[in-house]
This record gives C-alpha cells, structure tokens and sequence, in this order.
C-alpha cells in the first residue's frame, strides 16, 4: 500500500530556528547552480538590523521537513526556494506573495538554471526581464588552490574578537554606504554556520584592516561561500582581495569543504569583483534574472530594457 505523503502546513516565519530550516531545504537541494546556500541566508538575516518589520516571510513544510520558503522584501520583491520535488508549491509562494504586497509591480529573482520555478511564475502573470543588473553564480573545486601571496607587510590571519571593530570599519568602507554595523556584525558571529576560522582579514603594516573574506561552510555539503569580501578603497588592486580570499578557501578546504561557490554582478555596473573570482579559478555556472509582474494589462512597456520571455 502506497504510505501517503504528509499534508503541506504553511506558517509565518518566527526566528532562529526557523532560519535554520530554511538552510536545511536550501542545503537539501543544494547544486553548483543553486541560488542559495546556508551562508547566503544567514548574511542575508543578520548583515542589518531592524529589518524584520521590511521582510514578511513563509516556510512551507511536509512533516518534519521543509519545502518551500519565501522571503519579501517589501514593497515589492521576492526570494523563494522550492523543492524541485514540489515545485507547485511556488503557485502557493507567489499567491501568498500578492496577498502580501498588493497594488504594486512585484519582482522575484530566479535563476536560470531554476527552471521548476518558471511554470508557477508565468502561471501569476510574470515575464523574465531582459535588462538591468543581474548575478552570476561562479563555482570552483577546492584542488589546486594558490598560495596566497599578500604585498610585502601585509599579515593574513582569521579575525579576533579584538578585530571586531576594525572588520565592521573595513566592510563599511569597502560597502559605503553600509548599513553593517558592530552590532549586526556580532549577530552575524553568533548565527550557523559562522566559523571565526573561516572569516579572515588581511592586516596592513599600521594595523589597519586593509581586506577582509568571510567564507561559510555547508557541512552536509561540503561546500564553502564566500559572502561577503571587500579591500578597503585605499589598498585596491595590490593583490589583497586574492590574497584574503584564497586564505579564506584554504581554510574552508581544511575544514573540510572540497568545492566553492560564490555570487558577484553579471552586468558591467559592478564588474570588478567577477574578475576578482575570475583570477582566482572561479567560472560561472548560471545566472539570475528578474522576473516582474504586471500592475495591468500592457503595464510592461515600463520594464527597463523590455521583457524577455523565455
Ligand atoms: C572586489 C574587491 C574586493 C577587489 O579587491 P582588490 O583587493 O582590489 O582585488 P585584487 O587587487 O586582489 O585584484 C584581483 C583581481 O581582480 C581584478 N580586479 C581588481 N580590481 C580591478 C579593477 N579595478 N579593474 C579590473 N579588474 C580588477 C583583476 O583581475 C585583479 O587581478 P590583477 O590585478 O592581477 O589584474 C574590491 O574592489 C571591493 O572591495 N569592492 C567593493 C566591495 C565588493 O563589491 N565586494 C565583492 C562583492 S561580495
């Protein structure tokens, strides 16, 4: 006799544990071309605070596990991840999305390669926008790494509690304007899967922290992201960004991670960190595109550049 499946229960998103779950699915379904890795989501929360009241956000689950997450950022956008083996379950993500944020143009971003969300999406009414900024996932295997080769007084280490100001100064300056802040740092810090051995810095001769890799790791996968790097504005383009972030994949490597990934812009507004992961062995996997919905009828004449169905 066939076991039946369990019924899908949808409930509001209520914290840690369930960031956790949402790791858990995006872990679960976890391919080079996938866009979400646990690093990712635990970033995304954690970079800011006082977020939460912008970010109304779902999880689907079937018993015990989950198969479904979405995540709004309102007014108007959307990230979700569906299990391929439910994928129509992205028709209940998108209503619940509309329902959330009525009377504007809605966004989701989906991935190329994340062809089991196309069929719900055109269902809803969205069409693939052609134009504007996108990302490239770029992936590497972990074989053959480099040895990282910082200018001359330049020391490469994983940061310090001590190194927390410093860090948070770094990011700022490499992010301006930013909204990370020691305290959201520190929230970082204390979320799975953060490892302190995988989050370097590379110090200059006055102390500075000159550039900085944060790499996570998905044990069940063993696979490392890096999310975020930044070289602060004063010592670009001496090597420093190679050199932090291939210390950071050794790392990763040693702990266990046989395979990278990482998210940069696709577009030519923000080319240089694609080629910052280009030179150290990265290449690019799939791509994202914006998908939007219509307010009405003949509404898509206002999208940038003109949709392109796919
Ligand atoms: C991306 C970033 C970290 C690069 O740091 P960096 O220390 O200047 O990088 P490196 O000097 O190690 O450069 C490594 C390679 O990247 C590419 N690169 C770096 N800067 C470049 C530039 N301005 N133009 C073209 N290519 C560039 C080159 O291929 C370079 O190798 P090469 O110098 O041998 O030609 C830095 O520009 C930055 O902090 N940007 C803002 C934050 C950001 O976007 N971070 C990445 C997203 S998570």
């Amino acid at each position: 006799m066939a076991v039946p499946s369990p019924a899908v229960t949808a409930a509001a998103y209520t914290g840690g544990g369930d960031l956790r779950a949402m790791q858990e699915l995006s872990s679960r379904i976890w391919s080079p071309a996938s866009r979400w890795h646990a690093g990712d989501l635990a970033w995304g929360r954690f970079q800011h605070t006082g977020r939460e009241p912008e970010w109304p956000t779902r999880l689907w689950r079937a018993g015990g596990t989950t198969v479904a997450w979405g995540w709004i950022e309102l007014p108007g956008h959307l990230d979700l991840a569906v299990d391929p083996a439910r994928a129509h379950l992205a028709d209940e993500v998108l209503a619940w999305f509309a329902e959330t944020a009525p009377g504007v143009r809605r966004s989701v971003s989906v991935l190329d390669s994340e062809t089991h969300l196309w069929p719900a999406l055109r269902r809803a009414g969205y069409l693939r926008s052609g134009d504007g900024p996108f990302f490239v996932q770029l992936t590497r295997d972990l074989d053959g790494l480099a040895e990282p080769a910082p200018p001359p007084g330049f020391r490469l280490r994983p940061v310090g509690a001590g190194d927390v100001p410093g860090r948070v100064a770094a990011h700022r300056a490499a992010f301006h304007p930013s909204r990370v802040t020691v305290e959201s740092y520190h929230a970082v810090r204390a979320a799975w899967p953060y490892d302190g051995g995988l989050d370097w810095i590379a110090q200059a001769p006055d102390g500075e922290v000159a550039a900085y890799c944060l790499a996570w790791l998905d044990p069940a996968r063993r696979v490392a992201e890096i999310e975020p790097t930044g070289t602060v504005p004063a010592h670009r383009r001496r090597g420093l960004g190679r050199a932090v972030c291939l210390a950071a994949l050794r790392a990763a490597r040693d702990a266990g991670a046989t395979r990278a990934v990482v998210c940069a812009r696709g577009d030519d507004g923000h080319p240089v960190p694609r080629r910052l992961y280009r030179s150290i062995g990265f290449g690019e996997v799939t791509r994202s595109a914006l998908w939007v919905s219509a307010l009405d009828e003949g509404d898509f004449q206002g999208v940038v550049g003109g949709p392109v169905d796919v």
